[in-house]
């Protein structure tokens, strides 16, 4: 069985020499942010759970670990198939450590309050990228009848019944979404959640708890209505294809110019995309499991925003705003999601990038800039991704540290650019 990826020290770097077009297949691998929900969800049973298409990747790694730690078994049973064995579980309180070292953890809170009535996790962590406040899920778990305080380091939530009850959401966040539906599975009655986050990860999780038992409906509208049941039984599960990295890799073919099938993902999670690229000037053709995208046109400037679901994802705001620096003219991206989304600009210009922001959350991009090899920090999970792909369109060699942001939310994209034809070398301590 393959041994759990085991995220680069923060030492390890990626060289990537620019001017190759990517040509050629890409698989994408199954979603991040869905496999982290459908981890937490197993703690609701007592019975084996088994995903299918997990990515072995950092984030899943570490969501592991907080299992783990509170007694859980989690093990590869096949290459990409995550068991989970949740029998044994009694500890309601992960390790701050483990809970700290990523932002989806903190779904074992939702979980844990479902199946025991009590839960205690220390505050997540996650990319800096805003303020990333937890209240929604907290004044969630209150609305369903819990009890919650802060204990020091810990948040504690505790109910001797949890009732379902309406939630009203005051911003739909996608997290919060997932915990809340978690806890509310087994509550006494009905829950409905309004203004819900409609991503296709709540979906996804939606599906999994309904597999498992649950009674969830309007999974992807702003209104989620979950009746409560007593349990839930174990599941075999497949886990959605990663939107965030076949848009990724529809954005590397644009910017080199080349031509590349993005196999294994859904077109319909990335309309958004798929229409500011065109917008842009590239073609795309699509099918109902892949897309294929062709560059190597003139690139026209955009405005673009990154909004919750059915916008254009934040989580591809960076690499949009590399592709833009390719684009004649001036282009306008406005983060509408987090607060602090643009730091990758400062690593951006090291490039020769002309971006200027203004404020924390609009950059402004003139282009078309012939971006030159450069030594550059990858400074979270997406902003790393968007310098890869800027290497790639770069003149020389780009050398992108802290590559271990990256390895927490991509599967080998080193490996799988390469058999793109893209020269991407992982550099060791020491060396580069
Ligand atoms: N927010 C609140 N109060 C809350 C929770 C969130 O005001 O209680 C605000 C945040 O401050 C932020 C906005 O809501 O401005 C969006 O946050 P949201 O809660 O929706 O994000 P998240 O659930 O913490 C997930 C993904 C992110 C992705 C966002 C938006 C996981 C593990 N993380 O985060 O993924 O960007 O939804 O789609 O699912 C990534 O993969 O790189 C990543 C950051």
């Amino acid at each position: 069985m393959p041994p759990f990826c085991d995220p680069s020290p923060p030492s390890g770097a990626l060289a990537v020499e620019g001017g190759y077009p990517l040509r050629g297949m890409a698989q994408v691998s199954g979603s991040k942010n869905a496999a982290l929900g459908a981890m937490a969800a197993a703690l609701l049973t007592t019975e084996d759970c088994y995903i299918e298409n997990v990515p072995n990747i950092g984030d899943v790694h570490y969501m592991s670990q907080v299992l783990r730690s509170i007694g859980a078994r989690v093990e590869w049973a096949a290459p990409g198939v995550l068991h989970i064995d949740p029998s044994q579980v009694q500890d309601v309180a992960p390790p701050s450590h483990w809970v700290a070292s990523m932002r989806g953890s903190f779904l074992v809170m939702g979980a844990l309050l479902g199946r025991f009535r009590r839960a205690a996790c220390a505050p997540p962590g996650g990319d800096v990228i805003g303020q990333r406040p937890i209240d929604v899920h907290l004044q969630g778990f209150e609305a369903l009848g819990a009890h919650v305080w802060r204990d020091e380091e810990r948040f504690v939530a505790e109910a001797t019944e949890l009732r379902g009850a309406p939630i009203f959401m005051d911003y739909p966040s996608v997290l919060g979404t997932q915990n809340l539906m978690l806890a509310a599975a087994t509550a006494r009655g009905t829950t409905t959640i309004i203004n819900a986050a409609c991503e296709p990860e709540v979906v996804a999780l939606a599906h999994m708890l309904n597999r498992m038992g649950a009674h969830i409906e309007g999974a992807g509208t702003h209104t989620i209505t979950i009746e409560g049941v007593p349990s839930l039984k174990g599941v075999v599960h497949r886990n959605m294809p990663d939107r965030i990295e076949a848009g990724t890799f529809a954005i590397a073919a644009a910017i080199t110019g080349g031509e590349v099938e993005v196999r294994g993902s859904a077109p319909k999670h990335l309309c958004a995309l798929i229409y500011k690229l065109r917008q842009a000037g590239v073609e795309i053709e699509m099918g109902e499991d892949w897309l294929r995208v062709k560059g190597g046109g003139t690139l026209r400037p955009l405005v673009i925003q990154a909004l919750p679901y059915p916008g254009l994802a934040t989580d591809l705001q960076a690499p949009m705003a590399v592709l833009l620096t390719q684009a004649h003219g001036i282009s306008y991206v406005h983060e509408r999601v987090f607060d602090n989304r643009l730091l990758y600009v400062g690593e951006l210009r090291k490039m020769g990038a002309e971006v200027v922001t203004m404020g924390t959350t609009t950059a402004v991009i003139t282009g078309p800039t012939r971006l030159m090899g450069a030594s550059v920090r990858a400074l979270d999970v997406r902003a790393g991704a968007a310098l890869v792909l800027a290497g790639l369109v770069a003149k020389g060699r780009t050398i992108i540290s802290d590559v271990h942001h990256v390895d927490r939310g991509y599967e080998g994209l080193d490996k799988k650019l390469c058999a793109l034809g893209a020269r991407v070398e992982r550099l060791t301590l020491g060396q580069g």
